[in-house]
């Protein structure tokens, strides 16, 4: 007896949601020691989108899924799993994925987060293919969203020009679908050897919060950025290697490459390993700098929207965030 076909798993829609209020450089400058031309030449970024007050990281993704939903024709209840990737969550527990489970009224959904840096997103990809692939899920929505304001220190200029808050989403469906575009391969690694160079280090178990530690701001993201460079460019180039050779095709043959958006030279320098042109890299850093989790989710969505892909594309995501994780997925759009 021959073995059955292969699951096959599909995104068959997407959406985003970034928050109304827009922090320029010009703001920026206002606030610490930098300058619209620091910035612009050293990261590619010109503003980001910051969550108002009491919008929480499950507002930004159940907005983003809604729309993901939408674009898909799916209704609620035919969600059997929400994996929302997230290093903001609301909360240490429930996690965000229950509450976005209630914003959206997904009650036959099991829900859960994954923590992987700006990894998450295509970790929780590969979460929801295995899911599908074993046939516990179906029909997946996966999220990646962040409030990274929240864990930004405004004094810190090496890092408070870097990153914004937003959230994408996908929905993900087992099996062959019309018009659905398919999970080729995937590529995931972890490097816990430089746990030090991209952190939050205080408010966990680890090194809690306290009266005498607060005003040092251990609950703010820490960053070695010349050493994180580095190691992204290295980690990412090779990811995507490994998941053009899995998915049996070229560089030659991708029609859009959709990188971690945290800054433009890093996306530039992976471009010129790989031997991409500019019409194959896609970039939005410059309206939303890096939101995590969030940046793919959102790139992807902007990316269908504005036409970028077309049914038989070859489309490889990657990623690069701390831990350290790196990951990446070639689709066929
Ligand atoms: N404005 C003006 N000057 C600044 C600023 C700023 N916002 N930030 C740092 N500087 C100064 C530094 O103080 C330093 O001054 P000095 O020479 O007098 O000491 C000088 O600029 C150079 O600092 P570097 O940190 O060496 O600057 P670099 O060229 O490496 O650029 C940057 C910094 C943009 C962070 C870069 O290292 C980088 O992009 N790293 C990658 C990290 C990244 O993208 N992180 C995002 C997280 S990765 C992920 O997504 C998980």
């Amino acid at each position: 007896m021959s073995d059955p076909p292969p699951i096959v798993t599909s995104i068959i829609g997407t959406g985003s949601y970034t928050p109304e209020r827009v922090m320029s450089n010009a703001d920026i400058e206002k606030i610490v020691d930098t300058t619209d031309e620091w910035i612009t030449t050293r990261t590619g970024i010109k503003e980001r989108r910051l969550a108002a007050d009491g919008e929480a990281t499950s507002d930004l993704a159940a907005i983003a899924a809604r729309r993901a939903m939408d674009d898909a024709g799916v209704s609620a209840d035919e969600i059997d799993l929400i994996i929302i990737a997230t290093i903001s969550p609301d909360m240490f527990f429930p996690s965000t994925a229950c509450f976005v489970q209630q914003k959206i009224g997904a009650q036959n959904a099991v829900a859960y987060d994954i923590s992987a840096a700006c990894s998450g997103f295509l970790f929780a990809i590969q979460q929801a293919n295995q899911s599908m692939c074993s046939g516990a899920s179906k029909t997946v929505l996966v999220i990646g969203a962040e409030k990274l304001s929240t864990f930004i220190n405004w004094e810190d200029r090496a890092t408070c020009v870097l990153f914004g808050d937003g959230a994408g989403a996908i929905v993900m469906r087992s099996g062959e679908v019309k018009n659905g575009h398919k999970v080729i391969s995937t590529d995931l690694g972890t490097d816990g050897s430089k746990t030090d160079i991209l952190k939050i280090p205080g408010g966990g178990s680890a090194l809690p919060l306290t009266c005498e530690n607060i005003s040092e701001r251990p609950n703010t993201i820490y960053m070695e950025g010349q050493e994180v460079f580095k190691q992204a460019v290295t980690a990412m180039s090779r990811s995507c290697v490994h998941a053009l050779e899995k998915a049996g095709i070229t560089q030659e043959e991708l029609s859009l490459v959709i990188a971690h958006q945290a800054n433009k030279r890093i996306i530039d320098a992976i471009a010129k390993r790989l031997g991409l042109s500019e019409k194959q890299t896609f970039i939005n850093l410059h309206k939303y700098g890096n939101t995590s989790a969030a940046s793919i989710a959102i790139a992807l969505d902007e990316a269908n929207r504005e036409g970028r892909l077309a049914p038989g594309d070859n489309l490889l995501l990657v990623a690069f965030g701390a831990g350290l994780t790196w990951a990446s997925a070639v689709v066929k759009w």
